[in-house]
């Protein structure tokens, strides 16, 4: 079966091929770390080696076994071992004309799209991820390529061929780095969260921000010193807040006020889209500025990649807010409000050990 090996290979969804049994015969590099089961322990102990027995995906297999062809389960919970659940899609398709032989594609979701408000950017990240996932391919090799190159004319130039070629360089580097920045969206894996206190990571955030793009600018704290610990992964909360602090810095003007606040709401619940309980976020951050606020227009875009007014901006800034943090489980919205009117962008995260 090398032709559909090869074909899964190059796919960057989750993709495995499973036989006329159900079992899982290929399963695709992006499938392996999703499911975080090699393809030879899938193949060996099947579905099991990634869900344990009797899981949801078999499940789903056994019907679409039984009606023939293809059929998918939108925003279905996968729950892993050690009690990890991810939402995605699966879509099970037959391999071609066969019947028989089936792939089984996983589409994730992102958490955010658990929400009864209006979260109109649920899919924002999830966009991003195949145009990130095909770009790092596809031009991270030329592009050292070409700086390399470049680098080898700069020996041989005078200074004027030299200043072309640091320009080639510098702006090679800055592509390079801009496809960094997308990779991070293609990264699926499971985020480890551990209780943070979420003040300490403002704080740290905070002082980042007023040694470089905030320097001049008064950010205020109005914390809520109560608060319990968060799930969190530190590094990732420090780039939402980074992100969103940059976005009110930019805003604002040298009079331009920002605050960052903090505060527990005990009853706030959001409710998964596809049913099941209710998740509670009392974490409330909210990231505040007294600048214009988002254009209208755009007001229900933000969130998504490459969406910016900005020259020189790359629109994903808030595309990895909402990545990051509906990985947490958490949500992310923008709003005008208060009187005066303010920009507001607001962020809910669970609570450690809930
Ligand atoms: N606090 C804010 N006030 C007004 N507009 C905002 C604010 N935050 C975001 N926006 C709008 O949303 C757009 C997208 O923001 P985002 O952070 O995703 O990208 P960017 O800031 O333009 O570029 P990057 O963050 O990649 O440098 C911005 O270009 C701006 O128009
Ligand atoms: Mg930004």
């Amino acid at each position: 079966m090398a032709g559909p090996a090869d074909l899964l290979a190059g796919l960057a969804v989750p993709a495995v091929l499973v036989d006329p049994e159900g079992r899982p015969v290929i399963a695709n590099i992006a499938a392996e770390t999703f499911l975080n089961a090699s393809q030879a322990a899938l193949a060996e102990r099947g579905w099991a080696a990634a869900f344990g027995k009797n899981s949801a995906v078999e499940g789903l297999l056994r019907r679409a076994l039984s009606e023939g062809g293809g059929c998918a389960a939108y925003d279905m919970s996968l729950h892993f071992p050690a009690g990890r659940t991810v939402r995605a899609d699966v879509l099970v398709a037959p391999v071609g004309d066969s019947l028989e032989w089936m792939t089984v594609a996983f589409q994730t979701r992102s958490v955010a799209m658990l929400v009864d408000r209006k979260v109109q950017h649920q899919g924002a990240a999830r966009s991003a991820v195949g145009v990130a996932a095909m770009l790092a391919h596809e031009i991270k090799n030329p592009l050292s390529g070409i700086r390399g190159a470049a680098q080898l004319l700069a020996t041989g130039a005078d200074a004027n061929g030299r200043e072309l070629t640091d320009l080639i360089v510098a702006e090679v580097d800055r592509i390079a780095k801009l496809v960094d920045r997308m990779e991070s969206f293609t990264d699926t894996r499971p985020q480890r969260l551990r209780p943070e206190n979420i003040h300490e990571v403002l704080g740290h955030v905070r002082k980042l921000a007023m040694q470089g793009f905030g320097a001049g600018i008064t950010i205020r704290e109005r914390y809520d010193p109560s608060l319990p610990p968060v799930a969190a992964n530190r590094d990732s909360l420090v780039q939402v807040f980074l992100n969103l602090l940059k976005n009110a810095v930019e805003a604002v003007d040298d009079n331009g006020q920002v605050v960052i606040t903090t505060a527990f709401r005990a009853g706030l619940k959001v409710r998964p889209e596809g049913g099941g309980p209710a998740i509670s976020l009392p974490i409330e951050v909210r990231v505040i500025d007294s600048g214009p606020g988002v254009d209208p227009d755009l007001a229900d875009h933000v969130f998504e990649p490459f969406v910016t007014t900005k020259r020189g901006g790359s629109g994903l800034g808030l595309a990895l807010v909402a990545k990051i943090v509906a990985d947490h489980g958490g949500v992310v919205e923008y709003e005008r409000s208060g009187d005066p009117e303010r920009t507001v962008f607001r962020v809910l995260l669970p609570v450690a050990g809930a």
